[in-house]
């Protein structure tokens, strides 16, 4: 089986967004100190692109989750591959993730950083699959909510492949 991929969101498109969340989020944190946490490995091309266009004092640390359950469904119960490196108490935090669909992922994760202590907790993320949601999630910044598709680029994989492709394509399945 292959697959083919068809241009989504351009990168243009993309890149033009990610400097709208990021004047967004340097408005909203102004005066403040900023620590962002992302989700390895998709949130990284988006982190960084992120990180690049926000202008307050920018700190960095990363965590890797993987989901118990199949590949096309996660379970909630979520194990910790690596941890974070600093401690986050008193910080604001920004997580930073590829895409919230389930919201299982995420719900996780916020309980876990939420018993550390941080000074303020908020969601970020580069795609949201508002329709596919079985845990609410507040997530305060989306650069693009998409519709139910399977999509790979910008950090997003298809059985590990795809995560460098520059704009955000979807997979069609043929063969
Ligand atoms: P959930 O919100 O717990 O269901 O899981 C979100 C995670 O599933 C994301 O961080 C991705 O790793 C993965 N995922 C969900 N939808 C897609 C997709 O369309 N393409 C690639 N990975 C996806
Ligand atoms: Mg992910």
């Amino acid at each position: 089986m292959s697959e083919k991929i068809s241009v989504m969101i351009s990168e243009a498109d993309v890149d033009k967004r990610i400097a709208e969340v990021a004047k967004q989020i340097s408005e909203d944190f102004a005066g403040e100190e900023l620590h962002l946490i992302t989700i390895l490995k998709g949130g990284v091309f988006f982190s960084c692109e992120l990180a690049k266009r926000i202008t307050l004092p920018v700190s960095l640390d990363f965590m890797s989750v993987s989901s118990y359950g199949d590949a096309t469904k996660s379970s909630g119960v979520v194990k910790i591959v690596k941890d974070l490196d600093e401690p986050i108490k008193g910080k604001n935090v920004l997580v930073v993730e590829d895409i919230v669909d389930s919201g299982r992922t995420l719900t996780y994760l916020l309980e876990y950083l939420k018993a550390r202590n941080p000074k303020s907790l908020t969601l970020c993320t580069m795609l949201d699959k508002p329709s596919r949601r079985v845990k609410p999630v507040d997530v305060k910044y989306t650069a693009f909510e998409i519709e139910d598709k399977f999509v790979v680029g910008y950090g997003l994989d298809y059985a590990q492949k795809y995560r460098n492709l520059p704009y955000i394509g979807c997979v069609e399945l043929d063969g």
